[in-house]
């Protein structure tokens, strides 16, 4: 077995290299905020704005993770921080690799975010509160997920029953309730650039 087992630097190529290859640099855009507050439809838009401009990215959001590689857990406290957990360590390997990365999560805590961003890293990790009050999120209600919650058929939802902290200190603040989305999807497309010249 010994004779197949490769020094780790002589098959991976570097997160420079993948940067070179790439022409961009690798970042993690962290949208947090309460369910229907906006955060995977921006994301959306800044993929296809980016796209256009020739930045490869990757959405990270509950379509793709909670029904896949995070299809075992629930909404409980510490699901949750296992759910963010599993995302921060892949989302890690996207910025690696040089993709602008969007993660669009509840990511409740201000705790959970912080382990985010610890294993993502400062440099790299971007926060986007996605500020949409409750009032708005209810009204809109896409998924009727509040009407359920308030009559107690969901449990330990997110701003019912479930606590929501506002980060403290986020990048980026944006109310989908007050602006129009094409402004949101150009604040964050701005932030990208902005972090794309740092390096
Ligand atoms: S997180 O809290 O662990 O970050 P995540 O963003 O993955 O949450 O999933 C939130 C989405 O799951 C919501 O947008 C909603 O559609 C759905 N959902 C189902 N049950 C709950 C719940 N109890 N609390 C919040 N969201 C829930």
């Amino acid at each position: 077995m010994a004779e197949n087992i490769y020094p780790i630097h002589t098959r991976m190529m570097s997160r420079q290299e993948h940067e070179a290859l790439l022409g961009q640099r690798g970042m993690m855009i962290w949208f947090t905020g309460l369910s229907g507050s906006g955060k995977s439809t921006i994301a959306l838009g800044v993929e296809h704005e980016l796209a256009r401009l020739g930045i490869k990215t990757q959405i990270l959001d509950g379509d793709n993770i909670r029904h896949g590689i995070n299809a075992d857990l629930g909404f409980s406290v510490e699901d949750r921080r296992e759910n963010i957990r599993r995302i921060a360590q892949v989302g890690r390997l996207f910025v690696d690799a040089g993709i602008v990365t969007l993660a669009a999560f509840v990511s409740p805590t201000r705790e959970i975010r912080r382990m985010a961003c610890d294993i993502i890293g400062k440099d790299d990790f971007k926060e986007v509160y996605v500020s949409t009050s409750l009032e708005e999120c209810e009204r809109r209600d896409v998924k009727g997920l509040y009407a359920k919650a308030r009559r107690g058929e969901v449990k330990d939802f997110t701003g019912i029953s479930s606590v929501f902290e506002a980060p403290e200190r986020p990048t980026l603040v944006i109310d989908t309730g007050v602006q129009p989305l094409e402004q949101s999807i150009r604040q964050v497309v701005a932030l990208v650039m902005e972090n794309m010249k740092t390096n």
